[in-house]
């Protein structure tokens, strides 16, 4: 009874904790929802993190209506420890005639900050040529109503290299889901897709050097070119990486996507930038412009298998996953045209009903958002599905063993569905034969959930995986995943 209600407190405590805002960036999660704690266990966080990366991405933040905002996602770009081996430089450019300066950012060193007054404003356009001007290999691209936490933006980084042929774009679910559809294949030339870049998105400036001189050969007009984010990913001719966010809303100001009128213009662009690539491949010998080997675009096959991916809050990680978040539904991406993108994606919708209901409530990046009360739920993990939790680049740790800890409603589901392996840090694949042990952790009247965990004997881990050995048609749902060490008490 004691026991109970001591965990209960501690959820509520966890909980309250949770309601974290920009400005409390305490990131500190606890190892455990069991009460009292075992003093033994540590979480991995932030600080388990190894910082030897060169600084090498200009973040790009474009000033539209929401001066505060940009103040302070700049100032955390600018201060965060946790990004010193990540942002070399935050550009601002400002759209509005009203002056920026640097005395409005009195938190950024001066070689970290470079702020650019636009004598006009060149909407959208404008990200990419600020990337161009940039002297780092890679963009951060974000607008001005979103705050990206740290963690998240250094994970991104992580994960991103030269080989990429595309950007990785975060999305919350709705905008995932609208991306996850807006996917279409022509033969086997035409593989392209649609993401946003606002919600935070990292490129490469090469990306954007050959994208401006692509537009450049297609004679996009003035307006077209202001517009240029609805062009950008369905120009490349890829698939773009997506990723579940974890961003947080800062709001104010006026939005620059308006109502209808809004919708209206970006449906317009984005069946613009479709026309734009179907004139490329329509001719008796595609590319139809640019020679052989036109700027940016991919002309090689591209693959169109959808890893659910979403990055952790309190510590640089990511979780993966190939189960299938939209079952049930039979999505197409198969078309005579491209400019049939927007028609493919309301088939698409509508064919999927209400299976898009966990995509939307349930996504993958509830299972990695520090909050024990929302979930990542699914039903539909088949034989040989796999979730993959990497730690990027960890740190040597200051514990005897690393454990995998699962919060979970279905604790049979984890103990008996799945093989756990894990990856050391010099790259090999060893399978735990270790027990998974449940504890049940008391939440409220409705519901008991479980803290499962297995332990692994070693601290030079790099990567989780579990891989489902039967398939799991029943629901289930992963409340929280995270790292943890145990020390020895000496
Ligand atoms: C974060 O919170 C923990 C627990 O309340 C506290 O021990 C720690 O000192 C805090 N860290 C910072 C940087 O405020
Ligand atoms: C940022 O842009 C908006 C308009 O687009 C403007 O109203 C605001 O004043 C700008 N901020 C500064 C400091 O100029
Ligand atoms: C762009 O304009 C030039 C000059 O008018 C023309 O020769 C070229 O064919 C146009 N390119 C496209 C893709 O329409």
């Amino acid at each position: 009874m004691l026991r109970t209600l001591l965990s209960c407190v501690a959820l509520l405590l966890a909980i309250l904790f949770y309601a974290r805002s920009p400005s409390n960036e305490n990131t500190s999660l606890p190892a455990t929802y069991l009460v009292p704690a075992d003093p033994s266990l540590i979480r991995f966080s932030v600080d388990s993190q190894t910082k030897n990366r060169v600084a090498d991405t200009t973040a790009v933040i474009l000033n539209w209506s929401r001066k505060p905002n940009v103040i302070r996602i700049a100032s955390s770009l600018c201060t965060d420890s946790l990004l010193e081996d990540t942002i070399a430089l935050v550009y601002i450019w400002n759209n509005s005639p009203n002056q920026l300066s640097r005395q409005d950012f009195p938190l950024c060193p001066e070689n970290k900050l470079r702020i650019y007054n636009s004598p006009s404003n060149l909407y959208f356009q404008a990200r990419f040529i600020a990337c161009t001007e940039a002297t780092t290999p890679f963009c951060f691209i974000q607008d001005d109503d979103y705050f990206i936490l740290p963690e998240v933006l250094s994970a991104l980084r992580s994960r991103y290299s030269l080989e990429h042929e595309a950007g990785i774009h975060l999305l919350p679910p709705h905008e995932a889901l609208s991306s996850h559809l807006k996917r279409i294949r022509v033969d086997s030339k035409i593989h392209t897709g649609f993401a946003w870049l606002g919600h935070g998105a990292i490129i490469q400036r090469n990306h954007a050097v050959q994208f401006l001189s692509l537009l450049n050969l297609l004679n996009a007009s003035v307006e077209e070119l202001k517009m240029a984010d609805n062009y950008f990913t369905l120009l490349s001719n890829t698939f773009p990486e997506i990723w579940f966010d974890q961003g947080i809303e800062l709001g104010g100001g006026q939005p620059f996507t308006v109502g209808e009128e809004g919708n209206e213009r970006n449906r317009r662009h984005i069946m613009r930038a479709t026309h734009m690539l179907q004139q490329i491949f329509d001719c008796s010998q595609p590319p139809c412009i640019g020679g052989s080997d036109p700027p940016y675009l991919i002309l090689e096959e591209s693959s169109s298998a959808w890893i659910g991916r979403a990055p952790c809050l309190g510590c640089p990680c990511v979780l993966e996953t190939s189960i299938s978040l939209l079952p049930g539904g039979n999505t197409q991406f198969d078309a005579s045209s491209v400019t049939e993108l927007l028609g493919l994606e309301a088939r698409n919708l509508r064919s999927l009903g209400d299976s898009t209901r966990e995509f939307l409530n349930k996504p993958l990046s509830h299972a990695v958002d520090g909050n024990p009360v929302t979930a990542f739920c699914t039903s539909a993990a088949k034989k040989d599905d796999f979730l993959l939790y990497d730690l990027l680049n960890p740190a040597p740790q200051p514990w005897d063993s690393t454990e995998l800890v699962i919060l979970t409603d279905s604790p049979e589901v984890i103990m008996k569905g799945w093989k756990f392996e894990v990856n050391f840090i010099n790259g090999q694949w060893v399978s735990l034969t270790e027990k998974v042990y449940c504890t049940s952790v008391f939440q409220g009247s409705s519901q008991t959930l479980h803290e499962c965990h297995i332990q692994a004997a070693s601290i030079a881990i790099s990567k989780f995986r579990l891989t489902f050995h039967i398939d799991t048609p029943k629901r289930f749902c992963i409340h929280e995943l995270w790292i943890r060490g145990r020390r020895e008490l000496r």
